[in-house]
């Protein structure tokens, strides 16, 4: 449903071409916001446009690989070129790299994973944040990942990806909270999206029985992660700042 708050205002959402991105781009979208889906799958990126557009919305694609400086760089001067303006970014984009102990993981998935997961949301926020500056305010929301508050076996390179990602978020908030600009991030459990498609193909018997760990017993949908994001970028939301927010029905509460 349109809200006031969001109409006539800019969206950025990377990796909006599947799951929670994806679920993102259309919750802001549908709130009234004009959204910038970026992504490196272009087809999958223009779907979530094509969706928008359907509903209604606003949503154009713009390709940017995050863990490229210069490509996130030219996808904040095209914002600025098309709309002169970024009220909401979600510094999404994300891979997974599951079930492989230390001893296993080469440098190329350390550096792969780390490049992504931490540098892209890094590369994100550093060219965000001065447009943020210029015109006095907007909100960042980041995604970490349960993962990004505790450890993980099998995990490991992930685990610190997004424990950088809880870093850069606190950090930022220190330095911007007293110049406008509010930026959290979030903390999903286990969603099911096509991140987890490898493991679950390796280990389909796992697929029933880790959702037995789950206090909820169930996995989240993209769409429940997605509520809390638009949910960040609220004035209800005002005096939520530099916060890592659990949707994880409970896994963290353990
Ligand atoms: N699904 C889960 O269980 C879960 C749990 C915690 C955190 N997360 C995090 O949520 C975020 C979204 O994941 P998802 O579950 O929607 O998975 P997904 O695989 O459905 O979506 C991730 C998107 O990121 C895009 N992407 C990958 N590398 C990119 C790059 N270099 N530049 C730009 N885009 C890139 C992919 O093309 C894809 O569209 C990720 O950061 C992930 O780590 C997911």
């Amino acid at each position: 449903m349109e809200d006031k708050e969001f109409s006539g205002k800019v969206a950025l959402v990377t990796g909006a071409a599947n799951g929670i991105g994806s679920a993102s781009a259309i919750k802001f979208a549908a709130k009234g916001a004009k959204v910038i889906c970026s992504d490196v799958n272009e087809i999958s990126g223009n779907k979530t446009v094509s969706k928008i557009i359907g509903n209604g919305g606003s949503a154009h694609f713009i390709r940017a690989d995050v863990s490229d400086g210069s490509e996130v760089k030219a996808l904040m001067e095209q914002i600025i070129k098309s709309h002169n303006q970024l009220d909401f970014a979600f510094n999404n984009a994300g891979i997974g790299l599951f079930d492989k102990p230390i001893d296993q993981c080469t440098e190329e998935d350390y550096d792969k994973v780390m490049n992504i997961n931490s540098k892209g949301v890094w590369l994100c926020m550093k060219y965000e944040i001065p447009i943020m500056l210029e015109q006095q305010g907007g909100c960042i929301v980041n995604t970490a990942s349960q993962a990004g508050l505790v450890g993980g076996a099998g995990l490991s390179i992930y685990v610190a990806s997004k424990h950088a990602v809880v870093g850069f978020t606190q950090s930022a908030a220190l330095e911007y909270g007293a110049k406008g600009i509010r930026i959290n991030s979030v903390a999903p459990g286990i969603i099911d999206t096509q991140i987890n498609q490898p493991f679950w193909d390796d280990h389909p018997e796992l697929y029933e029985e880790w959702k037995s760990t789950v206090p909820m017993k169930r996995y989240g949908t993209a769409e429940e992660v997605a509520e809390m994001v638009v949910w960040l970028c609220t004035k209800d939301a005002s005096f939520v700042h530099g916060a890592t927010m659990p949707v994880d029905a409970g896994m963290l509460a353990r």
